[in-house]
Formats: C-alpha cells, structure tokens, sequence
C-alpha cells in the first residue's frame, strides 16, 4: 500500500468518525427541542458548533497522523533492504518510520528472538533507551549511540547505535519519501562483554599483584622496625627475624619473577617452538630435583614413562610445566602419601600426542574450581597456598606455556580421593621428522 492510499485510508477512518459525531449530536439537540429542554434557536447554534468542531478536528487530526505516523511499507518483491540487512555481520534491525520493525539479520534474532517483521520494534527489544533512540534518530536526523546491559541469563554489555537513512534506493523510495526526512533508521549492535571482561581482568589483575606484593612488603617493613627499635640487642630475636625477611623477600622475588614470566610467554603466544625435546628426561630431572621436598612431605614419588617422547618445544618452559604440578601435587596432596608420575604416548582424536600425567591421592579439588585453576592468583584456599610459599600463578604460567606449545592441560579430580593433572603436547614421530 503507498503511502498516499495510506493517508487517504486514514482520513476515511476519521471522516466516519466525525460523520457519526454529527448525526448523535443533532439527534440529540433535535429531542432537547422537541422536548421544550432548549429553545429551537439553542438548538440550531449547539449543533452547529458540535458539527463544525467535528469538521476541523477531522482534518486536524488527519494532518497530524499523516505527520506522525508515516506508515512502513511492506517489504516488497524487488526490496534490497532485508538482503542487504540479512548481509551484515553485526546484528542489525531496519525500522520504519512508524516504530515497526522492516527487515532484521540473524545475528538479530539470536539477540532478540522475539523479533519478527511488521512488528513493532519495542516489543521485541523491551528498552526504553532503544526506543528513545528511535524516535530521536528520526525527528533530528542524526545518529543516536546508546549503551546497555542485561543481567538474565549472564551478564552481558552492549552498545547499539540507531542511524537514520534518509534516502532509501529508488525501488524503495518510489512514492514515500519525504524529503529532508529519514525513512528508516538502522539498529546495529556491539556486544562489548568480551571487553568489559578484559577490562575487569586487568583490575584484578593489578589489584592482585599488589596485593601479593604489599603482603610480604608489610611484614618486612613491620620486623625492620622491630629490629630497629624493642629487639635492637636481641641477637636471638635478629637471627630468627631476619630469617622470615629472607623468606619474605624471596617470595617477592619469585612473585615479580613469575610475573615476568608470564608476561614473556604471552609475547611470544603466537610463535611455537622450534626446537626438538625429548619430555622423558624432563620427567626424570624435575622428579630428582623434587626427591627433598617429597621426603619431607612423606611422600613417594613412582615414575612410569616410556623410552622417548619427542615433542616440539623450549626445554625450560617444559620443566617449569612439570616442576609446578609436581610440586602442587607434593604440597597439597601430601596427605595421599603417594604421586604418580606417567609420561606416555596416546592417540586421541587421530592425532598422537605424548601425556604426562601427574596424580595424587590428596583431598582433591571440589567441582566448582576446577574451570578457574588456571587463571592468575586463583587459589582454592589462600591461606594454605601462601603457607605452603604459593603465589597462585603456577597454574597460570603452566596454561599459557602449553598454549604456546599447542598442547593443552586437563584436570580431574573426585573430592577425597585426589587430582590428576594431564599435560597433552603432539608427538613429533621422531626428532628427525620436525
Ligand atoms: N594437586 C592439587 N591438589 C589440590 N589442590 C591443588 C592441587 N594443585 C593445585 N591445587 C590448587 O590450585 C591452586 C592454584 O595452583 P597454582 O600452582 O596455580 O598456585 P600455587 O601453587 O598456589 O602457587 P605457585 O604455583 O605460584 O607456587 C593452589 O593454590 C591449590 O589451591
Ligand atoms: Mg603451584
């Protein structure tokens, strides 16, 4: 229906409107004069307001819609609007000058399921900023840019920007522009939680380095003026604090060491290593190398590996991967009084890969902090890492060095009865087929 035949459709309404208005008024001034109610005279002049006000409000009214309700088109055959939208990546609506939604993409929909053509876009997108926009993207003929959030399911943040068209094609615009006026305005939208996340990920992390930092920061500053000052001529209390200030100094070390660590192997995320490495003697340096802290935790360590496991990768990176777990598994799953050491070759998926497996029979890990082990400073109980020297980023470096390597790490674990941590690389067949 073109818009002409829109407004005259619209004017008949009103006109039978007021034609009704006219025939209820003089039937009723015609019954007040019959009934001597009012003069004759009255009579005549009441309906004669009452019909001419009719009148004018008519064709009032009749401009006022047309200005205001400049109807949308339906989609028509040769219409390259929900092609065109359908082509967009983002997620996108066309509305039309009356608030109804012309053609959306499926990026849309999976935003907005309720979405459908010819509805009103309110409906589908139950937002008062998103309607505002609207409107105000059509009476100033500028873009509009707005942000929002939702809470259901997760937590998520948007922002969507309204852009008024003024021009639609010619196969579009036969017979419907006004011009100097939008006919549509186009909704796109951005979804910016993997941002905020970032964002929130680096205050946390900057508040978490600190924090780290400023602990064995406050103990130092805390036994140096202890020693200045009450434990001056104690040599007994020197020896002893000065001990703790050692360790505590240590622990900032491996902290800003770690750090640093990290943030090395995230530069060079994108670039894999080069270099041919059998895992098998890594397997048996960093269980020698561990052999103190094992007995000292009551501990016994069985190793189980292969003759050779060739993999790609850089050496210290890898022994630093193994160092970790074992050490985790030596500290907090001492009470298993047992660790398991395995380093096999396995087919998964086609592909073969060599697995170094590393379990204990501690307490184990609940469920819910499994998915977070591995980001910066998560600690399933801070207190026991910290006495145990644990900075909470050994997890951390271990997922970021085998993402380097393209290899990956899977933990299991039944609450009592222990953790298995599996560190999956590609095999290389041997060193020679690199
Ligand atoms: N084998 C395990 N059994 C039970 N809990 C574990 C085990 N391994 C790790 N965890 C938990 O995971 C947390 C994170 O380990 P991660 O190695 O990242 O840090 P950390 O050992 O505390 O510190 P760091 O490795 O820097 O010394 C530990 O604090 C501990 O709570
Ligand atoms: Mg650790």
């Amino acid at each position: 229906m073109s818009l002409t035949e829109h407004r005259r459709v619209f004017a008949k309404g009103r006109a039978r409107g007021a034609a009704l208005a006219v025939a209820a008024a003089a039937l009723v001034f015609a019954a007040l004069a019959a009934s001597g109610a009012l003069a004759v005279g009255y009579a005549i002049a009441g309906f004669v307001i009452v019909a001419a006000a009719a009148w004018f409000g008519a064709r009032g009214g009749e401009k006022a819609g047309a200005a205001l309700q400049a109807p949308a088109p339906a989609p028509r055959a040769d219409d390259p609007l929900p092609a065109l939208v359908a082509g967009l990546a983002d997620p996108v609506v066309a509305v039309g000058r009356d608030g109804r939604v012309l053609a959306f993409n499926e990026p849309a929909q999976a935003l907005a399921p309720a979405l459908r053509q010819g509805e009103p876009v309110a409906l589908a997108l139950r937002m008062p900023e998103l309607t505002e926009a609207v409107v105000r993207a059509f009476t100033a003929a500028a873009p509009q840019r707005f942000q929002y959030s939702e809470r259901v399911p997760v937590d998520r943040w948007f922002e969507a920007v309204a852009i008024p068209v003024e021009h639609a094609p010619p196969a579009l615009a036969k017979g419907r522009t006004e011009p100097g006026k939008p006919d549509l305005v186009v909704l796109s939208f951005r979804d910016l939680t993997p941002l905020r996340r970032v964002e929130e990920m680096r205050a946390d992390f900057v508040a978490n380095a600190s924090h780290e930092l400023r602990t064995p920061l406050a103990a130092l500053s805390g036994f140096i003026e202890t020693l200045q000052g009450p434990a001056r001529d104690d040599a007994k209390a020197r020896e002893r604090f000065l001990a703790i200030m050692q360790e505590q100094a240590r622990r900032m070390a491996r902290l800003i060491d770690d750090l640093l660590s990290l943030s090395r192997i995230e530069l060079n995320a994108h670039r894999r290593p080069d270099t041919a490495v059998d895992l098998v003697p890594i397997v048996r340096q960093v269980i020698d190398a561990l052999q103190m802290l094992a007995r000292d935790r009551g501990v016994t360590v069985n190793v189980e590996a292969a003759d050779a496991l060739w993999v790609l990768g850089d050496r210290d990176e890898l022994v630093r991967v193994l160092e970790n777990l074992v050490e985790n598994a030596l500290k907090y799953g001492a009470t298993g009084k047992r660790v398991d050491m395995t380093a096999v070759s396995a087919s998964v998926d086609g592909h073969d890969e060599a697995q170094m497996i590393v379990r204990d029979y501690g307490p184990g890990i609940a469920p819910e902090h499994l998915p977070r082990l591995t980001e910066r400073f998560y600690r399933v109980d801070v207190r026991e890492s910290r006495a145990q020297g644990g900075t909470g980023l050994g997890l951390a470096l271990v997922k970021h060095i085998l993402n380097r390597h393209r290899g990956r790490l899977t933990i299991e674990s039944t609450p009592g009865a222990g953790a298995t941590f599996v560190v999956h690389l590609p095999l290389l067949d041997t060193p020679s087929s690199r």
